[in-house]
């Protein structure tokens, strides 16, 4: 393929690139700036090896990404790195733009390299650098970052330059920090179509009375609303300015400081100094990577639920919010208990509008969680009690890069469990312990999932080249908390309990790699205890390198879900009717184990009689609803389809959608209508599912 001319790296970033392969400091960058090209018009193949233009040794872009510590990000932390950063944005949902300044105060390791950030679309306005009087850290970061920001003078203009862009990964912006300048300022826009951020029209919303911007950054889509050094193996403490129009409230995940008052200086005078807007104030004094840092802005009421914890959400459902997550409180507390002081202060939640692709992400401070949650009997709660571990596995304790993400993901599921038991019991916990095995086996074994692709089957993954959107499954997830069942069944709870809380506190606000696992296990586990009577140690190499699950995988039970197995094959013989089914005290995971549970040949005419019985089409329950219409579209069960049809229009959450989507290609029939629903339902999906859905629904 021929890259074009306007987006073939310079020289000089070449000449960057190489030297910094080489181990050898690179010289300053002395290009003139360039704006980053539009993102349709130089998308250069990520695969092609064998031409010459896109081989990774002639790539720039490419080698750069190889060169460094992480595969997704062109950053050299080694060389200079982000210790703290100060944002200013000003959100115009007009033009969906934010537009503002990034102030990054940099450590210098080598003080002749350049910085080099990470960004996607951004449009770069200018760059400037300033020697700052600062330490950066917990309690210089929020004074510096306000101060930064609002105070024009003292920056002289940086020579920089943005290098080959990449579709997945963006481009890097190299800039020569002017000689003993410790401090950078980006001048900044974003562009509509930025992956990280959603903005939706009021219709989108609960309340359909405003609109609403809400951020989505794992793994690697920071770079698309902040340049920034976009690895969760690189922490900043940051703060931020954000600026609203005045109808709007906006929150992120830091410490709320509430609105600023007084004068306002510069950029931010001309938008928020004619009363019509308001200028909302954050501060994170923990550091965090970028992938943490989170913003929506939106028509927001905030509830309290306990004294460290509330709900944000829409105004018509806030109330219904505070009481479905009422035990946010005590699962705070029980995390505690099981693995040490929570370091983030406040535990809040943010209710979402129905485009949020996730059940839930983690972001510190202010989970943000998808409204399917919101049940009306707290049965969904368990992603509450996922978001919340991540306060430990995954935002205190960090994968180093996305290929490890199983000691986020996994390590996460594992104490999701333990909270659940804590609060609701064992055999809760065991019930939800089965269904996510049982979906593991399933994505494991089918050719349409993971089945053929045995490299992500593995829990310590090498996503050179990939875009870690598209390596997302189970894996990491199931077969990660399954390893650390093996290990806790291995040497009894109170030492598997013992060194997880160790593990949390040697590495807390740091990051780990599968090899730091492996040695951890082997000096605290290995090591020291002996293996209970009866147990082998489990193999470790097996878990993290090998397809599949190994043998003598832990295989979890509950005799209830037995039960509803049974009456599962019973009603597909025809051997029960569908209103002896006992299902009057059934949670939606009995539901789920039933539906899976019946045999194939169950076809239309059953499912009219359960829907008959129980009404499933119009379950209020997200989980239930989402599994009976992949039935429905797999059995062309049409009573549903009109359902179906608003559902897949209504909610983003990508879990629901693409297996919905995937039962309906399997058919000639399907495959057009799903492609009639998709064409509506399109536009209001996020950039996440989307490109999830273009690789199911559209011919290459
Ligand atoms: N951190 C993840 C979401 C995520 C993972 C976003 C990878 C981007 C890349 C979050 O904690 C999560 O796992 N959410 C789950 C819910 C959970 C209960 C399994 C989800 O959204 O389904
Ligand atoms: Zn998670």
């Amino acid at each position: 393929m021929r890259v074009p001319e306007s987006c073939r790296p310079s020289l000089v970033l070449a000449f960057v690139v190489l030297a910094a392969c080489k181990g050898e400091p690179a010289p300053p960058v002395q290009a003139q700036p360039k704006t980053q090209p539009e993102p349709t018009e130089q998308a250069v193949t990520n695969t092609d090896a064998t031409d010459p233009a896109t081989d990774p040794a002639n790539d720039p872009a490419k080698s750069m990404l190889a060169a460094g510590p992480d595969p997704h990000s062109y950053s050299r932390p080694e060389n200079v790195r982000v210790a703290h950063v100060g944002l200013n944005w000003v959100v115009d949902f007009d033009a969906q733009t934010l537009t503002g300044d990034a102030v990054l105060l940099v450590e210098r390791l080598d003080p002749r390299a350049p910085l080099i950030l990470d960004s996607r679309d951004l449009d770069i306005k200018g760059v400037y650098g300033m020697k700052v009087d600062a330490t950066p850290g917990p309690l210089g970061a929020p004074e510096l970052g306000l101060d930064a920001i609002r105070n024009d003078e003292g920056w002289v203009e940086a020579s920089w330059e943005v290098g080959l862009y990449d579709p997945s990964f963006g481009a890097p912006i190299a800039i020569d920090i002017p000689e003993g300048a410790n401090a950078v300022k980006l001048r900044y826009a974003t562009r509509p179509g930025a992956t990280g951020l959603q903005w939706l029209e009021a219709q989108q919303t609960a309340g359909k009375q405003a609109s609403y911007l809400y951020s989505q950054s794992q793994a690697i889509h920071a770079r698309s609303w902040m340049p920034c050094q976009d690895s969760p193996g690189v922490r900043s403490t940051w703060d931020a300015v954000v600026v609203v129009p005045r109808r709007y409230t906006a929150v992120m995940a830091a410490e709320q400081l509430g609105e600023l008052e007084g004068e306002l200086e510069g950029e931010l005078e001309a938008e928020a100094g004619d009363g019509t807007t308001r200028a909302f104030r954050f501060v994170m004094p923990q550091k965090v990577p970028a992938y943490l840092v989170a913003l929506a802005v939106g028509d927001l009421e905030r509830r309290e639920v306990g004294p460290r914890t509330a709900v944000w959400a829409d105004p018509t459902v806030v109330a219904a919010a505070a009481n479905e997550f009422a035990d946010m409180e005590a699962m705070l507390t029980e995390a505690e208990q099981l693995y040490g002081d929570y370091a983030w202060g406040r535990y809040d939640v943010l209710v979402l509008p129905p485009a949020f692709p996730f059940g839930g992400m983690e972001n510190p401070r202010l989970t943000f969680l998808t409204p399917t949650l919101l049940a009306g009997d707290r049965s969904l709660v368990s992603v509450i009690a996922h978001e919340l571990a991540h306060s430990w596995s995954g935002n205190l304790v960090t994968n180093k890069t996305w290929g490890d993400l199983w000691l986020n993901e996994g390590f996460t599921v594992y104490f999701e469990r333990r909270i659940i038991e804590q609060i609701y019991g064992p055999e809760r916990a065991a019930i939800e312990a089965v269904i996510g095995k049982r979906e593991l086996v399933e994505e494991l074994s089918d050719p349409d999932q993971m089945g053929d692709k045995p490299e992500f089957q593995r829990l310590a993954q090498d996503l050179r080249g990939v875009d870690p959107d598209q390596a997302f499954s189970g894996v990491p997830y199931e077969k990660g908390a399954l390893l650390l069942v093996a290990l806790e069944h291995a040497y009894g709870r109170p030492v598997f309990d013992a060194f997880l809380r160790k593990w949390f506190t040697t590495h807390a606000f740091g990051s780990v790699s599968t090899p730091d696992f492996i040695d951890f296990v082997g000096i605290e586990l290995v090591g020291k205890h002996p293996v209970l009577d009866g147990q082998r140690t489990p193999q470790l190499a097996a878990w993290i390198d090998g397809a599949g699950l190994p043998d003598g995988a832990p295989e979890p039970s509950a005799e209830p879900l037995d039960l509803v197995q049974d009456e599962a094959k019973k009603f597909g013989a025809g051997e029960l009717e569908a209103k002896a089914i006992s299902a009057k005290n059934w949670t939606p995971w009995h539901w789920l184990h039933f539906l899976r549970s019946l045999p194939t040949t169950v076809g239309a005419a059953q499912m009219g009689e359960l829907d008959q019985a129980f009404e499933l089409t119009k379950s209020s329950n997200a989980e239930i609803l989402g599994e009976w219409l992949e039935m429905a579209a797999r059995h062309r069960y049409e009573p549903a389809y009109p359902r179906m049809e608003s559902f897949l229009i209504e909610v983003g959450r990508r879990k629901f959608l693409t297996p919905i989507y995937r039962a309906l290609t399997q058919t000639p029939e399907g495959w057009k209508q799903a492609n009639a629903i998709y064409a509506k339902a399109r536009p209001g999906y996020h950039a996440i599912s989307r490109t999830t859905l273009d690789s199911l629904l559209r011919t290459p």
